[in-house]
């Protein structure tokens, strides 16, 4: 077994094996924010990467990714509706994301999830070095931390959560809250998108185990565990340089005439989720094409929707809620040739993505709840002439970072409504300044920066452990 010195263990690898209408096995990259943000990281840097490829048969033996080692966990089919659709993604995703959906609680669901992060933990524990650094993401794998240092207590361990941590009153609805937070308490960092989160995460620690804690450190046995935030971010050079390639820019020419050269294009990227805000904000622009505030000659919305979780309730009911009203807005505003809303449902690579930002006057990133939204970043590096404008929900963790953007309360309907109006009307001056200065942040915290700002302080952790030991 080959063994790095650097291990990331994320449930995704960045792939993602889906099934051909032919029956054949397809791989493609995962759209989602924890691969975006990793991947460009780690090219080329001699680490492994422990996760799972998609599918539900044995482990497949995978050739490197641009130099990353890819180490693959088998999910059986039990698994991958107990853990991964049932205990990750109906019990903590809405729990984490204000309840937007009502979450869901099943005993069988806590068993897959332990045994899951077992197996994640075995195979980490077989790959990792000795004395390596280990860097475990998100809310799958929460157990991961504390059975890995059972395992192996020589390795520097981090845990780094892509989504929002909830405040105490939600998380408290956990029947297993107390070894979901000892699991992370496995670390010696425990790193957040915002304050706020790593505050909740340091009030609930003190609450229900009892441990003394601040908003940086916790006293866990004879260890003290770092807390902090660290915004995410993405490769803001790589984005503007692929925005920025003659091939995307006539891709982006093309596509504008494709949609009937209009006046103002807005664009909207999201999976296709019920935390996106996506039925919100297809009110507001139904509400302003209703009003005459918006012209379907005049202005077109692209709502890119990549389906995503497919088998679990909540995503088939938002789908199926967000097609008819999409459906109704266009039967209602559209004209023959002239679509109200453009709705694409394939994932798209970056060189498309690329393109679409390129042609977006206004892009719209209204989520109800997210983390950071990389989506909205990712737009700002690609408006490499600094124009357009962007949304942004006050609710994304992006937003804490973008203050020049047009922030509005997606739950405000009028708010929202005036907001989109705001941004599509904006004078080009004031656009310019304002992107001007997004641009300028995002090239100082790019996904470097990010990744040196934990791993340096991980690294702290462990001169702290060696002056204290
Ligand atoms: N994405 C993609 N293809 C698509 C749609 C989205 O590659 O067709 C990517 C997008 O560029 C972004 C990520 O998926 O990097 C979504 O991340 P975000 O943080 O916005 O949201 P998440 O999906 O992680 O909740
Ligand atoms: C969010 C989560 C990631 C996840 C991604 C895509 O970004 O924080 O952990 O990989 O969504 O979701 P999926 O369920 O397809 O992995």
């Amino acid at each position: 077994m080959r063994q790095s010195s650097l291990v990331v263990v994320a449930n995704r690898l960045p792939i993602d094996d889906s099934v051909a209408p032919d029956g054949a096995c397809e791989w493609r990259r995962n759209p989602g924010g924890l691969v975006s943000a990793l991947h460009p990281l780690l090219r080329h840097t001699p680490a492994t990467w422990v996760g799972w490829a998609g599918g539900t048969g044995p482990a497949p033996v995978l050739p490197d990714i641009d130099g990353v080692r890819m180490h693959s966990v088998a999910l059986s089919g039990e698994d991958l509706r107990d853990h991964y659709e049932g205990f990750a993604n109906a019990t903590l995703w809405p729990i984490y994301h204000d309840a937007v959906e009502q979450p869901q609680h099943h005993r069988r669901w806590w068993d897959a999830y332990l045994r899951v992060n077992q197996r994640f933990a075995e195979a980490t524990a077989q790959v990792a070095e000795a004395g390596a650094v280990v860097w475990v993401q998100d809310y799958h794998l929460q157990l991961v931390p504390g059975l890995l240092r059972t395992l192996r207590p020589d390795l520097r361990i981090g845990f780094f959560l892509h989504v929002p941590f909830p405040p105490p009153e939600l998380f408290m609805q956990l029947p297993r809250r107390a070894e979901l937070l000892r699991g992370m308490l496995g670390a010696d960092l425990v790193g957040f998108q915002r304050a706020q989160a790593a505050h909740n995460f340091a009030q609930l620690v003190t609450k229900v185990l009892g441990l003394p804690a601040t908003d940086r450190r916790i006293g866990i046995e004879d260890r003290v565990v770092r807390i902090g935030a660290f915004p995410v971010s993405i490769d803001t050079v790589e984005m503007a340089a692929l925005a920025d390639r003659p091939d995307v820019a006539d891709r982006a020419r093309r596509l504008r005439q494709d949609l009937g050269s209009p006046d103002q294009v807005i664009l909207s990227v999201d999976r296709m989720d019920y935390t996106k805000g996506i039925e919100q904000r297809l009110k507001a622009y139904s509400e302003l094409l209703a009003g005459g505030h918006v012209k379907v000659r005049d202005t077109v919305l692209v709502q890119v929707a990549v389906p995503s979780r497919e088998r679990v309730s909540q995503y088939q009911i938002l789908r199926d809620r967000v097609e008819r009203e999409v459906g109704r807005i266009n039967g209602e505003f559209g004209r023959v040739g002239e679509p109200a809303i453009h709705y694409l449902t394939q994932p798209f690579d970056r060189a498309e993505l690329a393109a679409l930002y390129r042609i977006a006057d206004v892009m719209a990133v209204t989520p109800l709840r997210d983390g950071m939204n990389l989506v909205a970043k990712e737009y700002v590096a690609a408006r490499v002439d600094d124009t357009g404008a962007l949304l942004l929900s006050e609710f994304a963790g992006a937003a804490a970072e973008l203050p020049q953007a047009h922030l509005v309360n997606p739950h405000d309907l009028e708010g929202l409504k005036q907001g989109l109006l705001a941004a599509l009307r904006a004078d080009p001056a004031d656009v310019r300044e304002r992107m001007r200065a997004m641009r300028a942040h995002l090239h100082e915290h790019d996904i470097r920066a990010w990744a040196r700002s934990y791993l340096s302080t991980l690294d702290q952790t462990g001169s702290m452990l060696a002056r204290l030991g």
